[in-house]
C-alpha cells in the first residue's frame, strides 16, 4: 500500500508581503509599511503544506535555494510532516515580493530556483510510490515545461490518478505543451480567467464544456463566486463560504488541497467543491497562503462554524 496520498512536483520560495503602503507609490521616497509578513509562498509549496495540515500524506519534490530563505521555506514545510527525501538543492533562493494598496497589490518576483527544477532531479520510482500526482503553476517551470507530458504520461502508466492547477502563464500564450499534457490529466483546477485562456473561450461555460471535452473532471474557481465543476456530463456548483478578507493570497492553492483531500479519501464532487471553498475562503482568513492553516485550532473551529460536515483528518 502507497505511504504517500499524493507527490507534488514544483517549486518553493517565500512570499514579503508589505500591508498598507500609500496606493500611489512615489519613487525616491521612503515609504511606510504598517504590517509585514513573511511566510511560505509559491503554489505548489502552499498546495504541499495545506494539504498536509488537513492530514494528507504528502510528499513534495522541488528544487530549493542553498540560502537561508531555502532553510526556512523547507522548515514550513516540515512542520506541517510533509515528505521532503525528494528534494533537490539549487543555489539561490527565488522570492516574491506582495506590496498589496488599495484594492490593488504590486506582486513582484525573483525566480532563483523557482524556475530551475529539471528532469533528471526527479526521482520518478519515487513520485510513483504515491497514490495521487499534482503539478501547479505549469508555467513558472521554465526547465521542467517540456518534459511536463511525459511526467504526466508515465505517472498515469504507473497508475496513479492525476490533477494540474497551470496558474497564470506570464507570456499569455496558453499553447506551449498543454495540449500534449491535457490527455493525462484527470482534474483541471483552473480559475476563470485562465479557462478561458485555455480554451479560447469568451465565458466560463464554453470554457468548462470545451475543456470537459479534454479532462474527466474540470474545476474552475470563482473567487467570491465560489466554484463549478463538470464531471461526465453533470455540471455542479458551489458557493463560497462568506468571510471578512484579509488577503486572497494562496485561495486557489487552498481551494486546491481542501478539494483533492476530499477526492483521496474517495469523496463525491459536491463534497471535494464544498470543501474546496471551505479551505479557500479559510485561507484568506490569515496572511499569506499558509498563515491561517498553521493554527490547527483555529483551523478546526472556522470548519465546524461553517458546517463542513466533514472534518480534517
Ligand atoms: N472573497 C472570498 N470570499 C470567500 N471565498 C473566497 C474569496 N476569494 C476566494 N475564495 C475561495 O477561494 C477559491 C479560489 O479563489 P480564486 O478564484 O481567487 O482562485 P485563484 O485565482 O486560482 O487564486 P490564486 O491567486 O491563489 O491562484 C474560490 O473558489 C473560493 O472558494
Ligand atoms: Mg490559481
Amino acid at each position: 500500500m502507497s505511504t504517500l496520498d499524493i507527490a507534488i512536483a514544483g517549486e518553493i520560495n517565500l512570499d514579503l508581503i508589505l500591508y498598507g503602503l500609500p496606493e500611489q507609490m512615489a519613487t525616491e521616497r521612503e515609504l511606510l509599511a504598517s504590517g509585514f509578513t513573511i511566510t511560505l509562498g509559491s503554489s505548489s509549496a502552499i498546495l504541499a503544506h495545506n494539504l498536509a495540515a488537513l492530514g494528507s500524506r504528502v510528499g513534495f519534490v522541488t528544487k530549493v535555494g542553498g540560502d537561508s530563505f531555502g532553510t526556512l521555506a523547507m522548515e514550513r514545510l516540515r512542520e506541517r510532516g510533509v515528505d521532503l527525501a525528494g528534494v533537490a538543492r539549487g543555489a539561490k533562493s527565488g522570492v516574491t515580493l506582495i506590496l498589496p494598496h488599495g484594492p490593488q497589490r504590486h506582486i513582484l518576483t525573483y525566480p532563483g530556483t523557482i524556475s530551475e527544477l529539471r528532469f533528471e532531479d526527479l526521482d520518478l520510482d519515487y513520485l510513483a510510490s504515491a497514490r495521487h500526482f499534482h503539478m501547479s503553476s505549469l508555467f513558472l517551470q521554465r526547465e521542467l515545461l517540456p518534459h511536463v507530458p511525459e511526467l504526466f504520461r508515465r505517472m498515469k502508466s504507473a497508475g496513479l490518478t492525476t490533477s494540474l492547477d497551470t496558474n497564470d502563464d506570464p507570456d499569455d500564450r496558453w499553447d506551449s505543451v498543454l495540449g500534449e499534457i491535457l490527455p493525462h490529466v484527470d482534474i483541471l483546477l483552473p480559475n476563470e480567467r485562465e479557462a478561458m485562456k485555455m480554451s479560447g473561450a469568451d465565458d466560463v461555460e464554453t470554457a468548462l464544456s470545451r475543456l470537459a471535452q479534454k479532462v474527466g473532471t474540470v474545476v474552475v474557481k470563482m473567487g467570491a463566486s465560489g466554484a463549478v465543476a463538470i464531471r461526465d456530463g453533470h455540471r455542479f456548483s458551489a458557493p463560497a463560504v462568506p468571510v471578512t478578507v484579509i488577503d486572497p493570497i494562496g485561495a486557489g492553492d487552498s481551494f486546491d488541497a481542501g478539494f483533492l483531500h476530499q477526492f483521496l479519501r474517495g469523496a463525491d464532487l459536491a463534497t471535494c467543491l464544498a470543501y474546496g471553498n471551505l479551505c479557500g475562503a479559510f485561507s484568506t482568513t490569515g496572511c499569506g497562503g499558509t498563515e491561517a492553516f498553521r493554527d490547527a485550532a483555529r483551523m478546526q473551529e472556522f470548519f465546524r462554524r461553517h458546517h463542513a460536515g466533514n472534518q480534517a483528518g
